[in-house]
């Protein structure tokens, strides 16, 4: 089986699946859609970053493709829906690169608190400004986080033991950690807030969602920090509040259209602006992180091509089956229907095959079951499944 894996991911990936017995394509940058399309037939996994877009157009064309493994947190780069009716298993590791996505933003906190960058500027431009003017400490200030999920949470637990009083608002119900504090709207937080950083997640309804209302409600002469995602904050109206000192610097790691490739050029109306850190989308990036990241997600994808597995998967139905150490194993996606389970269960006992454990879940539309065996399941028992209307796949492993 061969493996496609794009956007620079950590080699021990590659060590993972080679290890596993698959081919393994390497790739820098991302692929557009045609560039997948004409690419992707005669691929079975795939493993990319947030940059490739898999479109429905493009699972379409990618006929020999099984799972695809985001090497990275978020997955709305990937068609969930249309993934998953195709049957295909959509991998993502989220909780790899938390903490490095953390420390960025602390280490920012301070920076941006203290015009780091605009003076080391002008420290390689050659002049010497020895001032106290716009530099603060952020002991006793107000941090006010957006989205208290992995980052948002541990991020608040540094920033505490730094000295700073944390506020967060998240939409969903979220227990506070230390002494934090829960703000009912986004409003009371950006009132209150010294530091605005946010860490939302992409879903669509976020898009746009950070523009000229929200700066405006921002305390004058407070920070913004958005390592999120690019489309949840308007720049230009960022900018604009920049240029008129109402926020007296920002650090963005993210931007609603990122360089698809190494070295390509890159557009924002924030560049050139005092004390504004840019950052490539490298929160999350550290060495650490991308090698977390690489053993997680080979890991996943091996398991799922290898032995059916798909726990964690974050379209199909996900089933805890354990490591296949010897026998024979069948997978069957179906669609959630009554009476598939017996059906599966009575060609298998017609068979004559000995069932040594059976795991299963459904997830809406779909259902899953793994069923190991003592003998081969039978050609004619697959084909019958194979066959039947409700069917997406069946596939068997042996050890
Ligand atoms: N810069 C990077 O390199 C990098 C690396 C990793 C993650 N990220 C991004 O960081 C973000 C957070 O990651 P995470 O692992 O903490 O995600 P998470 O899913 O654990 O947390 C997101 C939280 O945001 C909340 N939320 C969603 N929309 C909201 C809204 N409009 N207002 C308030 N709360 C809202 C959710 O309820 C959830 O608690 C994601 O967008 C992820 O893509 C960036």
């Amino acid at each position: 089986m061969k493996a496609l894996l794009l956007e620079n991911i950590h080699p021990l990936a590659v060590q993972i699946l080679e290890g596993r017995g698959f081919e393994v394509e390497l790739r820098a940058g991302s692929l557009s859609e045609d560039e997948l399309v004409e690419t992707l037939p005669g691929v079975d996994l795939l493993g990319i970053r947030s940059n490739t877009h898999l479109t429905e157009r493009v699972l379409d064309a990618a006929t020999d493709l099984q799972a695809v493994g985001c090497f990275c947190i978020g997955t709305n780069q990937v068609d969930l829906a249309a993934a998953a009716a195709r049957g295909l298993a959509v991998f993502n590791a989220p909780f790899s690169n938390t903490r490095s996505v953390v420390e960025l933003v602390i280490g920012e906190i301070i920076a941006l608190a203290r015009r780091l960058h605009e003076k080391s500027g002008k420290m390689h431009a050659g002049v010497w400004d020895k001032s106290a003017k716009g530099s603060h400490e952020i002991r006793g200030r107000t941090l006010g986080i957006v989205g208290y999920g992995n980052i948002g949470t541990q991020l608040s637990n540094l920033a505490e033991s730094m000295g700073m009083r944390v506020i967060f608002f998240d939409t969903a119900d979220r227990l506070a950690h230390g002494n934090a504090q829960r703000m009912k709207t986004l409003d009371d937080l950006l009132e209150q807030a010294d530091v605005v950083t946010l860490h939302v997640d992409g879903r669509p309804g976020n898009a746009g969602f950070f523009g000229p209302e929200q700066f405006a409600r921002m305390k004058p002469r407070s920070l913004f920090i958005n390592a999120a995602r690019g489309m949840v904050v308007d720049n230009e109206s960022l900018r604009e509040h920049i240029l008129s000192g109402h926020i007296a610097g920002a650090a963005l790691d993210v931007f609603p259209i990122e360089p698809k490739a190494q070295g390509d050029p890159f557009e924002s109306p924030l560049r050139g602006l005092d004390n504004v850190i840019l950052t490539p989308h490298v929160g999350g990036s550290t060495q650490e992180a991308q090698e977390e990241i690489g053993f997680f997600v080979a890991n996943k994808l091996a398991g799922f091509a290898l032995e059916g597995r798909t726990e964690l998967s974050v379209d199909l139905p996900a089933v805890m089956a354990p490591q296949l150490q010897s026998g024979h194993r069948l997978g069957y996606l179906h669609v959630n229907v009554p009476g598939v389970l017996a059906s599966v269960n009575q060609l298998i006992a017609e068979s004559g095959s000995n069932v040594t454990g059976q795991y299963l879940a459904t997830s809406g539309e779909q259902g899953y079951v793994v069923t190991d065996t003592s003998d081969p399941v039978p050609e004619s028992a697959i084909k019958a499944l194979a066959d039947s209307e409700h069917t997406l796949w069946v596939r068997t492993w042996s050890v």
